[in-house]
């Protein structure tokens, strides 16, 4: 990962999450989305998984987060056999910050991260109502796969999207 300015926005920065930001990072969680998690949710995450565990940073204010677990499982890219993937369980970028690259920017440098790991593909579920995001990860490579009916809480649906690396 390159800890440094964006080309896109000269402003921010991206590097690895600490233990002292997961706070910051909680609270663009609570502002931005409608999936929380326990606080020692995020705290185990980052323990298993700290390399993938990335935030943007503008002004000494964490702007926005993505975290990934990695996993070994059944191939989602290929028709039969397993595979090391990386799982974006959580991006978000605070409204006022969107559009500028930011979000793109962390999926990127979490990308390269599962890589390193050896991650052979990776993969996210997406609301299907949730058009921006969707449009983000096809324009980052990932593709729809499955549709999870009444996946989320509140009943709406999921679309798993997946890429190989
Ligand atoms: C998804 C999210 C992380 C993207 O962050 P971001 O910093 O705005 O992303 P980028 O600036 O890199 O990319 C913006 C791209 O997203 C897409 N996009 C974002 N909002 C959109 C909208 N309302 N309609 C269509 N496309 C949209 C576009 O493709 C846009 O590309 P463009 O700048 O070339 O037009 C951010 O919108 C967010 O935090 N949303 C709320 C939380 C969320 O939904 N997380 C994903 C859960 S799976």
């Amino acid at each position: 990962m390159q800890e440094s300015t964006s080309s896109r926005a000269e402003d921010y920065t991206v590097r690895h999450c600490g233990p002292d930001d997961i706070p910051s990072v909680i609270n663009v969680n609570t502002l931005t989305l409608p999936e929380h998690y326990s606080d020692y949710f995020y705290y185990d995450i980052l323990k298993d998984f700290p390399s993938t565990f990335l935030l943007a940073e503008q002004g000494g204010r964490v702007v926005g987060y993505i975290m990934c677990r990695i996993e070994y499982g059944l191939s989602m890219t290929k028709r039969f056999g397993l595979a090391k993937k990386g799982h974006i369980i959580s991006i978000a970028v605070l409204e006022e910050y969107r559009n500028r690259g930011i979000g793109s920017r962390l999926i990127r440098d979490a990308l390269e991260e599962i890589r390193k790991t050896s991650g052979k593909e990776c993969y996210l579920e997406v609301r299907t109502t949730n058009k921006g995001a969707i449009e983000l990860y096809e324009k980052l490579g990932l593709k729809v796969g499955s549709t999870l009916h009444g996946y989320y809480k509140d009943g709406e649906s999921a679309y798993t999207m997946v890429m190989p690396l």
